[in-house]
């Protein structure tokens, strides 16, 4: 009977196909967005958690999450769980790292034409572009900045001089990034220790007039500074896919360009999070195959 299925849990908004799917496999699944203490005193009786961004999954809702065996992020950011708790308790922590690549990486080209334009004359054909992280969508931007003849510099530490050039992306320190960057594209995960990488003392740093996106997490960049530095037009355009936080100024300032983190949000981009991540969830939970743990 229904009593006695898995149950699943998804809190945000996530394409039906992958809950259709779950529920073919045979899966007890319920959809609800809820407040953090109706998170707290439903999470018992769940085996899986399925997110995206919206849900904060922290220390009490896991340790409140007795049968909890899967947290699993429909995308790519795991910011928002919290994942020592889960370890400490051996929840599976699962994502879905490539479903919403271009989408993110389409958005992020559509916004570069869009911030030139908006604020200049020229476009951005000889100009160099700056990359923070050349990971999933740091290296696809690189290859569509690349075919707009632009001039390709890249931060990753995890990223071999050799590869680079391979692509033709130079490898740069982030002093090197800030010196000599016009566009500057953050695509990195949060972390510690890349909380607040563009912060008020590096935006310093940066040429004058610079332009800046931030299509990743919004921690990433210190708004405050930022706003600061447009204000004063040593940041000349900066374009944001963030969760908005519609109290700070910065979103109403006329040389910022704004979309809601609607960056993995194409309609195939969605279906496909959803597919991989019902498809991930049941192999875990059925003990067959663990992927993008
Ligand atoms: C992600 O990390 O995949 C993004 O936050 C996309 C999303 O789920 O909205």
């Amino acid at each position: 009977g229904a009593s006695t299925k898995t149950r699943i849990l998804v809190t945000d908004p996530i394409d039906s196909v992958g809950i259709d799917a779950l529920r073919t496999y045979g899966y007890h699944v319920d959809v609800a967005s809820l407040t953090p203490s109706q998170l707290l005193s439903e999470i018992p009786s769940y085996h899986g958690l399925v997110v995206r961004s919206n849900t904060r999954v922290n220390k009490e809702i896991i340790e409140a999450g007795k049968q909890l065996r899967v947290i699993a992020r429909a995308g790519t950011g795991v910011d928002n769980i919290d994942l020592i708790a889960a370890t400490k308790q051996s929840i599976l922590v699962m994502n879905t790292p490539c479903g919403n690549t271009i989408g993110a990486t389409e958005l992020t080209m559509g916004l570069l034409t869009a911030l030139a334009r908006q604020h200049s004359i020229s476009g951005v054909h000889g100009k160099t572009i700056g990359l923070i992280g050349l990971g999933r969508v740091g290296e696809q931007v690189a290859q569509r900045c690349l075919a707009f003849g632009m001039n390709v510099l890249a931060y990753d530490p995890l990223l071999s001089d050799k590869a680079a050039k391979a692509r033709d992306i130079e490898p740069a320190t982030l002093n090197e990034l800030f010196a000599r960057s016009d566009f500057i594209s953050i695509h990195c995960p949060l972390t510690p220790g890349t909380r607040g990488i563009l912060n008020k003392d590096r935006i310093a740093r940066c040429k004058d007039g610079v332009f800046i996106l931030n299509t990743s997490r919004k921690a990433l960049l210190d708004l405050d500074a930022a706003y600061e530095a447009v204000e004063s037009g040593k940041i000349q355009g900066l374009a944001l896919d963030i969760v908005p936080s519609s109290e700070h100024p910065i979103f109403r300032h006329p040389n910022v360009l704004c979309t809601p983190h609607i960056g993995a949000s194409t309609k195939e981009g969605q279906a496909r999070v959803s597919l991989a991540i019902s498809h991930q969830v049941d192999q875990a939970l059925r003990g067959q195959s663990y992927s993008n743990i």
